[in-house]
Formats: structure tokens, C-alpha cells, sequence
């Protein structure tokens, strides 16, 4: 169960190695989050070093598991072998994800379709596998690492836009309907954040690190928020951004 500031004592986080992922989880192993599990597509390497650096924050345990988002037959079987670990979930942390390059994807549709695959449907099969056992326990987080790209797709990355667009209104749903099982759903909208993910990109207006990321989910359990924007400034940036008219979008966002 939470502690009463709301942090969990046990967690899966499903993509692992995440940078994001990481840095929030180092926060919640310090404030006594003692029993963690790594679903990876590597278990080796960065998995091994992320497990290292959790216990060494506090955890007491850190398993890590496989994990492959593009092949849903096999979640059913990861989420199993998370709950065997952990007994009862307090947090699950999806945090897997692959950004690509609009300029691939208009060459070869296949490759977005692999990108949706993991960004999108992969979400929903793990969102409601986790759904389930959240019911059969009577509570638990679901952490949801969306994106202010799904708030408006952009020219220059919109099957990646579109893919985090699925993943916000399936979790928002989600949320509405796992509140009379006692269980919760975080929905987290970074902008730009300087992680591997956008290694060598030039960074877009109000960027941020993975470590004020992981603060404003930390921040976002303590206080049971259905909704965190990272930095927080971004909320507002695309409350006023989503109802531009289309042509002054398209010259507002183009990069
Ligand atoms: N960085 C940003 O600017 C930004 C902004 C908004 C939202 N986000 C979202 O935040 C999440 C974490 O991103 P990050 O910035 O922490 O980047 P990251 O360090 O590159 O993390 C992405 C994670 O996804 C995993 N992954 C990718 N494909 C997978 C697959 N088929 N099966 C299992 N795992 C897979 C990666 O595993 P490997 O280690 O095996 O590659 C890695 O653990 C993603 O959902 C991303 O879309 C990021």
C-alpha cells in the first residue's frame, strides 16, 4: 500500500532503462519504495546499472523481468511475473516509448506503424492488463507517461503526436474507470526533455530535464493529481496553443 504521503512501497515500471523513469524511481527508492520491478526489452546493461543505482537510493529489492512493448501476446505474461514478484502493486510506471523521425516514418509506413505499435497499443494492452489486477486488488497507481505532443500534432513528428494522443485519451478513460475500484491513474505531459530520446536534437522552447520530471510525478502521487505537465508552465503554453487557428499553428510550430 501508499504511505501516508502517498508513495508507493512496490512498483513495475515497464520500460526500465527509461531516463525518466530512472530519475523518478531513485526519488520514490529514497522515500522508501522497497520493492521495485524492471520490465526491459535488455535485461542486461543499463537495466543491471538502473537496478544498482535503485538499491543504492534505498530500495530493498529490484528485480528485472523481460519486457517487449511491440509484442503484446507476451504482456499478459510480464504482468504475471511482476505480480509474482510483488504481491499486491502499489505503482505501475509506464514509461516505454520510442519518438523515430517523421521524415522515416513518410518513407516507410511500416516503421511508423512499429512506433504506434509500442508508443499506443502497447499501452492499452499493458493499461488494461494492469486495470485488472488493480481491481482485483482495490487499489494502485498507473503512471502514464504521455506527452504535450498529443495535446496538438505537429507536421514535423505527428505520428509520434498521434501515437501520445491514443495513449492520453486512453488513460484519461482509463482513470474515469478504475475510480470505483479505489485504484488511480497520473497522466504525465512533459515538453522536451533532455534524455536519450532527444540526444542531438535542438531543444524546443521550455525544455527540461528528466530529474524535473521525475520531482512533478513525485509530486503528483503526494498530492493524488490526475494530471501533471512538465514544466508546469506548459499547461497554460497549450491551453492558448491548442485553439490557434491553423495556419498560425502551422508557423508556430514548425521548428
Ligand atoms: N524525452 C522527451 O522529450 C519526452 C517528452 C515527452 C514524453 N516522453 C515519454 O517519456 C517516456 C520515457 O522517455 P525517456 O525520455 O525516458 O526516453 P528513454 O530513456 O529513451 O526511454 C524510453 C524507454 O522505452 C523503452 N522501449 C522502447 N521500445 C521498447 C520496446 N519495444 N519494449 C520495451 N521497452 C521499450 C526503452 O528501452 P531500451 O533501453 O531497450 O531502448 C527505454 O527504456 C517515453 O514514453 C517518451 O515517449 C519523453
Amino acid at each position: 500500500m501508499n504511505d501516508a504521503t502517498g508513495i508507493p512501497q512496490t512498483a513495475l515500471v515497464l520500460g526500465g532503462t527509461s531516463e525518466i523513469a530512472i530519475a523518478t524511481m531513485t526519488r520514490l527508492a529514497a522515500r522508501r519504495c522497497r520493492h521495485i520491478v524492471l520490465a526491459c526489452r535488455d535485461t542486461q546493461g543499463g537495466a543491471v546499472a538502473a537496478a544498482h543505482s535503485l538499491r543504492t537510493a534505498g530500495a530493498t529489492q529490484v528485480d528485472i523481468i523481460d519486457f517487449d512493448a511491440a509484442d503484446a501476446t507476451t504482456h499478459a505474461a510480464t504482468i504475471d511475473a511482476a505480480t509474482e514478484l510483488l504481491g499486491d502493486i502499489d505503482m505501475v510506471l509506464m514509461a516505454f516509448g520510442v519518438l523515430g523521425n517523421q521524415a522515416d516514418f513518410d518513407a516507410d509506413p511500416m516503421a511508423a506503424v512499429a512506433a504506434v505499435n509500442v508508443n499506443y497499443t502497447a499501452a492499452v494492452s499493458c493499461g488494461l492488463l494492469t486495470a485488472q489486477v488493480l481491481r482485483r486488488q482495490g487499489h494502485g497507481t498507473v503512471v502514464m507517461l504521455s506527452s504535450v505532443a498529443a495535446e496538438r500534432a505537429r507536421a514535423d513528428n505527428f505520428v509520434y503526436g498521434s501515437s501520445k494522443a491514443g495513449l492520453d485519451a486512453f488513460s484519461q478513460g482509463l482513470s474515469d474507470s478504475l475510480v470505483a475500484a479505489g485504484a488511480h491513474v497520473l497522466v504525465v505531459r512533459p515538453g522536451f526533455v533532455h534524455t536519450r530520446m532527444t540526444a542531438g536534437m535542438k531543444p524546443a522552447p521550455f525544455s527540461t530535464t528528466a530529474d524535473d520530471v521525475a520531482d512533478r510525478i513525485v509530486r503528483g502521487l503526494e498530492t493524488g493529481a490526475h494530471v501533471v505537465w512538465a514544466p508546469s508552465v506548459l499547461r497554460w503554453v497549450f491551453t492558448v496553443m491548442r485553439h490557434l487557428p491553423r495556419g498560425v499553428w502551422r508557423k508556430v510550430s514548425a521548428r
